[in-house]
């Protein structure tokens, strides 16, 4: 028998990257793996699996009674069912920007103050941290895993970023790090060298001219 989920590396990361809580959110829960695993890693007391996709839904219900978690996990379908109760911790993760940016208008009412918010989007990081601080949301903690490629994994709650620049956009807490993350940093630098020299839009052209000149310098 099974007693928990087989998770990939990326998903373990963001099991073990999440601070506790009591209820979290768990929204494109998919097959609803990270909800169960939550409540196995005594990461949360409850979680609530949100999809919009029947599919998804059907796979997550028949995995939340595999692994007997009826109790511990509610299972909803976006648009369909809401959020009822104010939840303490949300994980959006294996979106793309837009989707994440879109989860985020649809359930940011059902935030408190002190909510903690997970964020790993599959491309666009760069952009996505700079409509965070934009939405008013500040850097707790942020990891990189590597899983067959990059996955950088962000941890927000509401307030006034205290960092700035082009250390908030490559991930100020990684650059802190160079020796542990390396090899994920001399990627970026590569992707900024190549795009400072293709980009159309000026903007980008110089965003990502400063990205690699800063990394040359820390590198
Ligand atoms: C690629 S899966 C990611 C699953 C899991 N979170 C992970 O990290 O592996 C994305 C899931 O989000 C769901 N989804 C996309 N847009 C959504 C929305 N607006 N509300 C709820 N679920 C959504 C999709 O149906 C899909 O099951």
């Amino acid at each position: 028998m099974l007693t928990k989920p087989k998770l990939s590396k990326r998903l373990q990361t963001i099991i073990d990257f999440v601070p506790q809580a009591n209820i979290v959110a768990d929204i494109g829960c998919d097959h609803a793996y990270v909800s169960i695993s939550l409540v196995l890693n005594n990461k949360a007391n409850h979680v609530i699996g949100v999809d919009n996709k029947l599919r998804p839904l059907r796979i997550a219900e028949r995995n939340v009674a595999l692994f007997e978690m009826k109790e511990n996990v509610t299972l909803l379908r976006n648009p369909i069912d809401t959020i009822t109760q104010p939840i303490d911790g949300c994980i959006i993760a294996g979106v793309g920007k837009e989707s994440a940016v879109a989860m985020l208008d649809e359930f940011e009412s059902t935030f408190q103050s002190s909510t903690w918010i997970c964020i790993q989007v599959n491309a666009k990081v760069i952009e996505l941290r700079k409509h965070m601080v934009e939405r008013g949301y500040r850097l707790i903690k942020e990891t990189v895993v590597f899983d067959k490629a990059f996955y950088v994994i962000l941890l927000y709650e509401k307030g006034i970023e205290h960092f700035s620049g082009v250390p908030l956009i490559v991930g100020p807490y990684i650059t802190q790090n160079i020796e542990e993350n390396r090899e994920y940093l001399n990627k970026v630098k590569e992707i900024a060298a190549n795009f400072r020299l293709v980009a159309h839009d000026s903007s980008k052209q110089s965003m990502y001219a400063s990205i690699d000149d800063y990394l040359q310098g820390i590198l």
